[in-house]
């Protein structure tokens, strides 16, 4: 099949690389000359494990870049995988998405055969009938042959293209048998040696799954949270209790580890989009804001169990890990940036050191000092912060030693508990 994806961010590039493996015919399109270039000569514009790869084999071959949307005519199926962030109440900024599924429809507007346009981003569930749909129709002139759908992702950064090669579920969202058909034969070919549910339902609820697994997954670690906060209060260890309760296979052992929180592109700004997508509707979501206030909470948290040991004002406090999670430099929504904030606030000199963010760290806390290693933020510390949990914090060990007495809140129980240290789990 000829697909164009429109929009080559992480979703959008990911996607197009693993359809070309999977033997289709790809255009990507986007309006960054850079990122055009770059994807042209078959490099990643984002660091993700087996893109490059797959992006060096088919580039050039059975995978294009291009700025222009003439390549949409070309192909049977177009995906839209434009970002949606956040307007200031939380609620979903539709405005690229928008303008990008309208300028589809231009491009389509004398097309005879019949043209599936499918939005990978995700959108909330009113989105596609009263916003999406509306655009592509206006762009087309109401050209009848073009049908819109709904295919949401769930990959995760680190793992995107293993995600997409292996997954549990495919939802089509659709609003004909043709379309539904369509979508299946895109994935067929990794269905061969790999079994998936497959999910065939309509675009809106297709949106709703979507924002239910991202709300289900962030509100679960939450909850951990929760109760780990309470354990902390009895002097328990959530991660004894939670690999007990974890045995349960309704719960599951998988993300349960309580910490300093979710961070990321995704948790956050899905969990307050549809809280204010449910909101417009007149329902209060009781159990996702708590979620989001636990979330927030955990920082401070943190601070309060450093403030039993260290007075912070005018103290030299090491953060140990940037990025939202480890093995990314993402630090969009890291819970590394309320911590420093707070850190800054109480009059604390931070000196932050993470293994690959420190650049974009940099540019979010200027006036921060940053490490070149572990071994160097330490030394001369009066306390520690672990934000991520990234493998190198769990062999520190002799580091510890350039601290006079040394103190560690550990967000992430990745640091090892040894004697001569004052060790706090945040709960455990
Ligand atoms: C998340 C989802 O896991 C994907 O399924 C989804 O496709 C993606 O969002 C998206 O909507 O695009 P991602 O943001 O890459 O993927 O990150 P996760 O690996 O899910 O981690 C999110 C946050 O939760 C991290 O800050 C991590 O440290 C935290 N976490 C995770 C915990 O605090 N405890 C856990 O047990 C697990």
């Amino acid at each position: 099949m000829h697909i164009s994806v429109i929009g080559s961010g992480y979703v959008g590039t990911t996607i197009a690389a693993c359809f070309a493996e999977l033997g289709h015919t790809v255009t990507t399109i986007d309006i960054d000359e850079e990122i055009v270039a770059a994807l042209s000569a078959g490099h990643a514009p984002i660091d993700e494990p087996g893109l490059e790869d797959l992006l060096e084999s088919h580039a050039g071959d059975s995978l294009e870049a291009t700025t222009s949307y003439d390549a949409v005519v070309e192909s049977d199926v177009t995906f839209l995988a434009i970002g949606t962030p956040s307007n200031d109440d939380g609620s979903i900024d539709l405005t690229a998405l928008e303008a990008a599924a309208e300028a589809t429809g231009e491009t389509l507007a004398d097309k005879e055969n019949r043209h599936l346009v499918v939005i990978k981003s995700t959108v909330t569930p009113t989105s596609i009938e009263t916003v999406l749909e509306p655009a592509v129709t206006r762009g087309s002139g109401g050209n009848e042959n073009i049908e819109v759908g709904m295919n949401p992702e769930f990959l995760r950064e680190g793992s995107a293209v293993s995600d997409f090669m292996q997954p549990d579920k495919l939802v089509y969202g659709t609003d004909s048998e043709w379309a539904t058909e369509r979508l299946h034969a895109i994935y067929e070919p990794l269905l061969a040696d790999h079994d998936a549910h497959i999910v065939e339902t309509d675009p809106a609820t297709a949106s709703m799954i979507k924002y239910a697994n991202n709300a289900f997954l962030a509100s679960k670690i939450s909850l951990v949270n929760d109760l780990g906060n309470i354990c902390k209060e009895f002097g328990l260890d959530a991660y004894e209790v939670m690999e007990a309760v974890g045995l349960d296979d309704r719960i599951s052992e998988r993300f349960l580890r309580s910490g300093v929180g979710w961070g990321g592109s995704c948790f956050p700004k899905d969990v307050n989009a549809i809280i204010a997508a449910a909101r417009e509707e007149g329902y209060d979501p009781a159990l996702l804001e708590a979620s989001v206030e636990i979330n927030d909470r955990q920082p401070e948290r943190m601070l309060e169990l450093l403030e039993h040991h260290v007075a912070l004002e005018g103290s030299h406090i090491a953060v140990l890990g940037l990025s939202f999670k480890p093995r990314t430099d993402d630090i969009r929504n890291s819970r590394a940036i309320p911590v420093i904030e707070k850190l800054q606030d109480r009059g604390a000199e931070v000196v932050a050191y993470d293994p690959v963010a420190v650049d974009p760290m940099r540019e979010r806390f200027p006036d921060a000092e940053y490490a070149n290693s572990a071994a160097e933020a330490l030394d001369g510390a009066d306390g520690v912060a672990v934000v991520t949990d990234w493998d190198e914090f769990a062999v520190l060990d002799r580091e510890f030693d350039a601290m006079d007495e040394p103190v560690v809140v550990d967000g992430r129980r990745i640091v090892e508990r040894r004697d001569g240290i004052v060790y706090e789990g945040l709960t455990y």
